[in-house]
């Protein structure tokens, strides 16, 4: 099962003509002049949001190239391969089946394992979630989820951006680092008797999850807690590691589901728990209908395939190393940091599926903040740095924290006014990075002040904006549980892309095996002290971490 890479097509060749005849120089203004149509063409309609991609840098040739080169690389082939489950994941022999655990019952691959889980999980939720935030012993207020990478960033992202729909009796932990400050900082404010531990961890090997669940475990006992099997739950592939951890409750996945992608398995356990099985349903929903979205719609209306495409067009032809997440909704704050993992962790790769060296670039860096935050850090780089970094907003037309009845008419108000406060902002943004601003136009605003210790026309050139900077905006009408789910599978499938196009297997990750395995080595001599063999650098810090 071998697809063709995307620089060994025709469309590549012709993609590079082009960049080189018109893409190289593309500006924003200019296409808007030219088709006034642009905004509504590039309007993408996908389940629960619509993506304006009309502040991208391309035109109507590039897309038409994009769309060849993915044909050419047997684009939908490589998805349906994915789809129906053949072992994509060469180098692991896995199959990657991660749309399957939102499949409803009956219908994709494992359906019958998926749901027997997930029916089992459900249950326990709706049992912990019927007493929670009772004050008698055994009734749970706080969960901490011990887990690193994909078995924490899913469930610590979606929580707090579903904060409108938790239950009010319910306290979220999540607990990754190995440094022993996170989880202390966790317990200090908890009692053993209310507390329910999750270990999630796919392998139940990771040190670093291994130790805070040792730790944790530790502390239940020194803090006079009882039955530890009702207070500690295991989400894992690896069932009898939990069982000899002393965890009776475990909710299984399996080896073709990806750490990256393994939030719709049990490792969303405490999104379940915050949420309730309606919610949590809801949000499998809002991703299998992007997935329905992403097998059934044609490339050319397609949004994941969009996105993708964009991804290839940007890093390897217009050289853009990075793209700023701003999303402009408090809840999603972490959300730049889940789609790093998803992303870097998928895509930062350097050679092809067969092995062969890759003679472009993959992976851009992902970051970001929400907004507004990121405007009073790093939006001043984005507007004036030498840099291009395409920004990619996302808006919600509606706020979800401001339902409740019981709120006052005044603080109504206020809120609202308050996201129209945040909405201006995020619009603003854009436009200001389409538009910029000359220095003559600068200079004409100017007002001269006494103090003033440069002439007017130098302060002018400080004040002007290039402009023709791209963004994208992602519209959604509220953040919900079927909102958000359909948002993240848009974002896994637009990975899946970009890496088909480059030809690499984007579901392993060998890049995370090294320093794992010289942190073993090194444990013992941070102890010891021996530092026989090893390089000048490393065995001269040992020497001074060990010094009194
Ligand atoms: O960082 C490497 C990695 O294997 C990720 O892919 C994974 O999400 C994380 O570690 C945690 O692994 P586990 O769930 O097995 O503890």
């Amino acid at each position: 099962m071998t697809f063709p890479r995307c620089d060994q097509t025709v469309a590549w060749s012709a993609l590079a003509g082009h960049f080189e005849a018109h893409g190289r120089e593309l500006d924003l203004r200019q296409l808007f002049a030219d088709n006034p149509d642009r905004v509504h063409r590039l309007s993408i309609q996908a389940p629960e949001m619509l993506c304006d991609l009309s502040r991208s840098h391309w035109d109507v040739t590039t897309q038409r190239h994009l769309f060849d080169m993915a044909r050419e690389c047997r684009l939908e082939a490589h998805r349906d391969a994915m789809l129906s489950g053949q072992a994509i994941n060469q180098t692991e022999g896995r199959a990657v089946l991660h749309t399957a655990l939102r499949a409803p019952k009956g219908q994709g691959p494992h359906s019958e394992l998926v749901h027997e889980v997930l029916e089992r999980m459900l249950a326990y939720v709706d049992g912990v979630r019927l007493t929670a935030g009772g004050t008698a012993p055994g009734q749970i207020t706080d969960v901490v989820n011990i887990g690193i990478g994909g078995s924490d960033l899913g469930p610590q992202m979606v929580v707090p951006a579903l904060d409108a729909f938790v239950h009010p009796g319910l306290t979220f932990h999540f607990v990754s680092n190995a440094d022993g400050q996170d989880l202390a900082s966790v317990l200090r404010r908890l009692r053993p008797e209310h507390t329910l531990f999750v270990i999630a961890s796919k392998t139940f090997t990771t040190q670093e999850t291994m130790a805070n669940a040792q730790a944790a475990k530790q502390w239940f006992l020194d803090e006079g807690g009882q039955d530890i099997a009702q207070h500690f739950v295991a989400t894992t592939t690896n069932v009898a590691g939990a069982a000899e951890f002393g965890i009776t409750t475990t909710f299984g996945f399996w080896d073709w589901v990806g750490g990256r992608f393994s939030m719709w398995s049990s490792i969303g356990l405490p999104i379940a728990l915050a949420l309730g099985s309606t919610h949590f349903k809801a949000m499998l929903a809002g991703a299998h209908a992007m997935d329905q979205h992403f097998a059934q719609a044609p490339l050319e209306s397609n949004l994941p395939v969009y996105l993708g495409m964009l991804d290839v067009w940007y890093r390897n032809f217009k050289g853009y190393t990075s793209r700023c997440v701003a999303p402009y909704h408090h809840g999603l704050r972490r959300l730049p940091a889940y789609l790093q993992q998803l992303v870097m962790e998928s895509n930062g790769k350097g050679v092809d599926a067969q092995g062969e060296s890759l003679p472009y670039a993959t992976s851009e860096v992902v970051w970001g903040e929400p907004g507004t935050n990121g405007q009073h850090a790093f939006f001043q780089m984005l507007h004036q740095g030498l840099d291009v970094i395409p920004v990619e907003f996302i808006l919600v037309k509606r706020a979800s924290y401001r339902a409740p009845a019981s709120l006052s008419p005044a603080l109504r108000n206020m809120w609202d006014q308050q996201h129209h406060v945040l909405l201006a902002n995020g619009l603003a943004q854009a436009q200001a990075l389409m538009w910029g601003k000359t220095a003559e136009q600068a200079l004409k605003e100017a007002v001269p002040t006494a103090s003033q210790a440069m002439p007017p026309e130098v302060i002018a050139r400080h004040r002007a904006f290039p402009g023709n900077r791209p963004s994208m905006t992602l519209l959604l009408d509220e953040v919900t549980p079927r909102s958000l789910g359909a948002l993240i599978a848009l974002h896994e499938h637009r990975t899946f892309v970009s890496g088909a196009l480059w030809g690499i297997n984007s579901f392993d990750q060998w890049g995370v095996e090294l320093g794992k395995a010289m942190c073993k080595e090194l444990l013992p001599r941070l102890a010891s002290g021996d530092t026989s063999g090893l390089d000048a650098a490393t065995a001269a810090m040992i020497g001074r971490l060990r010094s009194s």
